[in-house]
């Protein structure tokens, strides 16, 4: 049997009325939470704060999220040296497995769509593991899982496990091939043989299949290979702003950014979803959440700040090149700060500007998310954001 990109893929989680896709894409604004499972977070600060990257704070969180009607959890994944990224918080030092948080999440949720983010080409990964391993997970979770796959953007990181860093868009048809086999796999009613560019198997099979067909299929990417990967495998795009962190500076520049990526996925037949991770500072007013904000800045963590952004230097992703160090004292993506009314007015806007849905992420994990469930829901239902 040849690799066989020109075959169907097998029917797609979104095709599935009744599965946790179908549901969450029924929102008129999907709502996912970026699990910190990573010390300290996306914010390299030293103002005092609970986020924790323990599995039984992101549990709790996961949970608090799943009660506030929330469809989707995330974490990230990365390979950090000893000492993280730097600074006296020695950031994101410690980070727990995306792939096995997910499944211990699995068993203690009910609803909540979970998704693991995999570097499918360290190790290497063979799909056969991701179609086993994965199903499994899938099976665990009662279709509620999603892969968020990623290639490897840190020169750090490959070496670590013994490779040499991939070219960059080399990295997205590796990916190409690895999806299509997973895919393949998890399709066939037969023993699968091929002989890709980089992968070969014998004989090969995968049961059981995922319980939708396939999992929820994500990729976070933000350059044209990757948006190319996307439109041809993934429901959803997990994208960044082009135009950096500022809210002002990114509204204008997203309308066209999103209809851009959407049309690649139609040029593949496909719907493809975007989904961007906003970090949120909301307090009642205004001022009271800029102010906190002026005192998480203050606090930063410099040695890490300084650390984090000359590892972005160092990587060859073309996703972040707008934004700027000093922004990544908060983190995330893009910056929304202010009273409750002007953080739904520019989730709003977000949506208007064409996302799917929105990943957030917050300085103080779960006491932001209570007073977002308290304050920003009931306003964003009012709004039509939710249902
Ligand atoms: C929103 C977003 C989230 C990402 N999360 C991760 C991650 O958890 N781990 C990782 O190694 N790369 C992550 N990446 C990096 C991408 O997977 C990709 O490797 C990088 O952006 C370089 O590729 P690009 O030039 O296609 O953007 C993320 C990228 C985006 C846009």
């Amino acid at each position: 049997m040849d690799l066989r990109p020109d075959l169907p893929d097998p029917p797609e989680p979104g095709s599935f009325r009744d599965s946790p896709l179908s549901r969450a894409l029924a929102q008129p604004l999907m709502l996912g939470l970026f699990l910190p499972i990573q010390s300290g977070g996306w914010s390299p600060s030293l103002e005092p704060r609970s986020t924790s990257w323990t599995f039984d704070y992101n549990a709790d969180l996961t949970l608090r999220a799943e009660a506030l009607g929330f469809d989707l959890v995330f974490g990230l994944a990365e390979w950090v040296r000893h000492g993280g990224y730097g600074g006296v918080s020695r950031f994101r030092e410690e980070s727990l497995d995306p792939f096995i948080t997910a499944t211990a999440l699995a068993a203690l949720t009910k609803r909540i769509i979970l998704i693991s983010t995999i570097h499918i080409l360290y190790g290497p990964w063979h799909p056969l593991h991701l179609a086993k391993f994965g199903a499994t997970l899938d099976h665990i979770a009662r279709g509620r899982w999603g892969v968020n796959v990623v290639t490897g953007y840190a020169p750090r990181e490959p070496v670590m496990f013994g490779m040499q860093k991939v070219e960059h868009d080399l990295r997205y048809r590796m990916a190409d091939e690895f999806t299509t086999i997973l895919k393949q796999l998890w399709r066939s009613s037969e023993n699968v043989s091929l002989s890709g560019a980089y992968w070969q198997l014998e004989e090969a099979f995968a049961r059981p299949q995922p319980r939708y067909g396939l999992p929820i299929l994500v990729s976070a990417t933000g350059s044209p290979a990757g948006f190319d990967y996307a439109g041809r495998h993934s429901d959803i795009a997990f994208i960044t702003s082009p135009a950096g962190a500022k809210l002002e500076n990114a509204l204008p520049a997203l309308p066209d950014h999103i209809a851009a990526i959407k049309a690649v996925g139609r040029k593949h037949g496909r719907d493809l979803r975007t989904l961007i991770n906003p970090m949120i500072v909301c307090r009642d007013t205004d001022a009271e959440a800029w102010d906190y904000y002026e005192r998480i800045v203050r606090n930063a963590d410099q040695g890490a700040v300084d650390g984090y952004a000359q590892h972005h230097a160092l990587a060859d992703s073309k996703a972040w090149k707008n934004h700027r160090p000093q922004d990544r004292i908060l983190g995330g993506n893009i910056h929304i700060i202010g009273s409750p009314d002007y953080v739904t007015e520019q989730l709003g806007n977000l949506k208007r500007a064409g996302y799917d849905g929105l990943q957030i992420s917050f300085f103080d994990f779960m006491p932001d998310l209570e007073y977002f469930g308290a304050r920003v829901l009931p306003l964003m239902r009012q709004a039509g954001l939710r249902n």
